[in-house]
């Protein structure tokens, strides 16, 4: 029974990448992430030279969590089965998630330690660092790197085409980010320790493999520290990095640039939903020429009739396909026939104002400024179909039926 809880695995915390301010129940001095994705081979012998370090340096005060995403090689299992032998160590198995960011916050968020740290599972990071990185910390830095590219440090036999990206990648998020990317001389390095008080509260975004990044970015980060390392060789297992993982980089960099600058420009402005009203918009020319095609020359309707049937079957087509999807989410929950009935005749008015908005338009433009109606006409279009959106959202696809 007793080895049962031994061996248990770590809940995984849910919810928002937030790490807490204090330790929970009985808090800890260092705090060490394991990220692992098929790192079997490695994480006897890493558990193992970690365990004899930080024995000796922090006997009893810290814990190693190792975290797996589900590896196909059962790595959390080997880890697991370490449990009994380690005390110190925790396994968290994530089945949900996948993403190196995220694995290290998850297991941070379930850490007691006041210092939190992140090391490869594949022993390319020298443990023996660890201790210079601890010592950092415990004179007044709040975050300590360690670092390729200072005194000491290197990588050690990479080839042009490693060392051009990275270099590149680098050069980039200074360009991008100079004030996060720029504090560091390896701002992509994986090994770290950061003081809790400087993260805990920050909302972290988990996007990407560099961690290190959104801490700065993010993070109250006074005092750096960096120490030299110097990349060692994979012995066993592969590296996960593909190009994705590059794409993820530059995403990242944006987002942390522009810091919730566009998710606030999208909720003013609605460029998605605007996107899909364009779009459907679109659909509505279609139906409404070849409804008109169809009258004239199937029917032999006239002029006049032609143009308002087909006008109006547009205003149908649209209707329908921005009550589903471009207000999809503001119908739902007014389902009523009578609500959905006061939209459509809501969205007739407001189609019969464009037309009459864009007939003054392309007159004005024409009459006024001499400007030919075939520039004068898309003009005009765009214009109106701006505001048809933004009248439509004020006022078709608001809440119809006030009790
Ligand atoms: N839990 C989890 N989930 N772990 C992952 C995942 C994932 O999706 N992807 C990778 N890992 C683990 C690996 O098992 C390994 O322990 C560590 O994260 C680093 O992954 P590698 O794939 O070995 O990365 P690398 O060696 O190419 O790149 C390293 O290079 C940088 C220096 O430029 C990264 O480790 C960086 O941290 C390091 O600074
Ligand atoms: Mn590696």
């Amino acid at each position: 029974m007793n080895l049962d809880l031994s061996s248990a695995l770590l809940p995984v915390p849910t919810g928002a990448y937030q790490i807490s301010s204090l330790p929970t129940e009985r808090s800890l001095a260092f705090s060490l992430v394991v990220p692992t994705y098929n790192e079997s081979r490695n994480i006897g012998q890493i558990v193992e030279i970690l365990t004899q370090l930080l024995d000796q340096a922090l006997p009893n005060d810290y814990e190693l969590i190792v975290v797996d995403d589900d590896s196909p090689d059962r790595t959390w299992e080997v880890a697991q089965r370490l449990l009994p032998t380690y005390p110190q160590l925790r396994v968290m198995r994530r089945q949900s998630d996948r993403g190196l960011s995220t694995a290290v916050i998850r297991g941070w968020q379930g850490a007691h330690g006041e210092i939190l740290g992140v090391i490869d599972g594949d022993l390319q990071h020298p443990p023996e660092v660890l201790l210079k990185l601890l010592h950092a910390l415990r004179t007044g830095a709040d975050l300590a790197v360690a670092s390729r590219h200072v005194e000491g440090g290197g990588t050690s036999d990479w080839g042009f085409i490693r060392r051009f990206l990275s270099r590149g990648a680098q050069l980039v998020g200074l360009i991008i980010l100079p004030g996060v990317v720029g504090r560091v001389s390896d701002p992509m390095s994986g090994y770290f320790m950061v003081r809790r008080s400087a993260i805990a509260q920050c909302l972290l975004n988990p996007l990407g493999y560099k961690i290190l990044l959104e801490v700065i970015g993010r993070g109250q980060i006074q005092r750096i520290a960096e120490v030299g390392y110097v990349f060692q060789e994979r012995q066993a297992g592969e590296s996960k990095v593909t190009w994705k993982q590059y794409v993820e980089y530059l995403v990242h960099l944006v987002k942390l640039r522009s810091r919730g600058r566009i998710s606030r420009l999208n909720e003013t402005f609605q460029i998605g939903r605007f996107l899909r009203f364009g779009l459907v918009g679109l659909s509505g020319f279609v139906v409404d020429m070849a409804a008109f095609y169809f009258l004239r020359t199937s029917f032999t309707l006239g002029i006049a009739r032609s143009t308002i049937l087909s006008a109006e079957l547009a205003v149908v087509n649209n209707f329908c396909w921005n009550d589903l999807w471009t207000f999809g989410d503001v119908a739902r929950e007014q389902p009523k026939k009578r609500q959905r009935l006061k939209r459509f005749l809501k969205f007739n008015a407001v189609c019969l104002m464009g037309i009459i908005l864009q007939t003054l338009l392309v007159s004005a433009m024409y009459d006024l400024f001499q400007i030919s109606e075939f520039v004068a006409k898309p003009i005009a279009i765009a214009i109106v179909t701006f505001w048809n959106f933004w009248i439509n959202l004020k006022l078709s696809w608001r809440v119809t039926d006030v009790q």
